[in-house]
């Protein structure tokens, strides 16, 4: 019987080096009014999960587990159908161009708010951030949870705030919506917009000091100030943990930010929605540079669903 349990100690011991003991679960929730469809892809040298695209429907969750060291990525595909003529599957944003619910190793079409993760990473570290280089498109939410040990700057990332109708108008993705209408569907980042280097981060900007801020990644970095706005954003939008777990949810309500144990530390160094609304006033996203200036029906909406959102309403979109 000892000689049992020795053996069984040894040879969990064993497992957990093998497998660097640092696999986790990602639980994606989707509280988004629609569905979502979620697409995943494996970075290089990485496997895919058992599910690279599946549907969410409203108030659904899905939980998936990723190996040791795995990285990769996760975005919110909306407003997808199967044509019935060619039978093929496609979405209105983050497409993923495979045809099918199952993303199979293709990546999201621009724009898409995207979250990103190198579990096991530098350090023994999980790495991870919420992005809104390649635009944006549904208001995500990661929040770690259970990490093994503290350490890292181990709290909730994300992008809160619904950013489509509010979008400066030179980066607006509109769609025909279904009663004949139009509708506000993403946002575009600038790189995308104007492709120049200066933008895009690239030739001779392609390093931190050339590559600065601008107008149109400050209207997202003012909103979501956690996110990912331009490719040199690091400091301010790389998170850590040791070895956690990860909710992912679509649409989350600040509620659920609460219920997440925000750590304070960070929190008090950035917030994960900027209070002061200063930039839903249309004031100073008007101001300077006229392609900047919002429609005032959407900077409304947008401002009540702040204002929803911070009076603490389970769904405020
Ligand atoms: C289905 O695909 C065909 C062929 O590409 C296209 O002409 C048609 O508009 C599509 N139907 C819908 C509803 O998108
Ligand atoms: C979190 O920690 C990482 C690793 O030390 C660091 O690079 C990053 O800038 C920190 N993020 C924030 C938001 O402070
Ligand atoms: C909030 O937005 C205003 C602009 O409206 C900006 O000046 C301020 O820096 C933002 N706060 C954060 C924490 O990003």
């Amino acid at each position: 019987m000892a000689r049992f349990l020795i053996f069984m100690v040894l040879h969990s011991l064993l497992l957990f080096f093998i497998s660097g003991g640092s696999a986790a679960t990602f639980t994606l929730t989707n509280n988004c009014e629609y569905t979502v469809w979620p697409g995943s892809l494996s970075g290089a040298g990485t496997v895919e999960l058992e599910t690279t695209g599946f549907a969410l429907q409203t108030g659904e969750s899905r939980s998936l587990n990723a190996p040791a060291k795995w990285s990769g990525r996760f975005w919110g595909r909306t407003l997808c159908s199967t044509n019935s003529t060619t039978g093929k599957f496609t979405c209105g944003t983050g497409d993923c161009g495979s045809g099918t619910v199952e993303c199979s190793g293709f990546g999201a079409a621009v724009p898409a708010t995207l979250a990103e993760f190198t579990l096991d990473g530098s350090g023994g570290m999980d790495f991870y951030d919420v992005s809104l280089v390649d635009g944006y498109n549904v208001p995500m939410l990661v929040v770690p949870q259970g990490a093994t040990s503290p350490g890292g700057n181990c709290t909730a990332t994300g992008c809160l705030v619904d950013l489509n109708g509010v979008c400066p108008s030179v980066l607006k993705v509109v769609l025909a919506s279904a009663n004949g209408g139009s509708e506000s569907v993403a946002c575009k980042s600038a790189c995308d917009a104007f492709g120049s280097p200066q933008y895009c981060c690239s030739g001779a900007y392609g390093n931190p000091s050339t590559c600065k801020p601008s107008s149109y990644s400050q209207f997202f970095k003012n909103a979501c100030p956690r996110a990912y706005s331009y490719a040199y954003d690091d400091a301010s939008s790389t998170f850590t943990c040791y070895n956690a777990n990860y909710l992912i949810t679509f649409c989350p309500s600040t509620a659920s930010e609460k219920s997440a144990g925000d750590d304070p530390k960070a929190a008090a160094a950035l917030p994960l929605i900027n209070s002061t609304m200063a930039f839903l006033s249309g004031d100073e996203v008007s101001s300077g540079d006229a392609s900047l200036s919002v429609p005032r029906a959407a900077l409304l909406s947008v401002s009540l669903a702040v204002l929803a959102a911070s009076s603490l309403l389970s769904r405020p979109y």
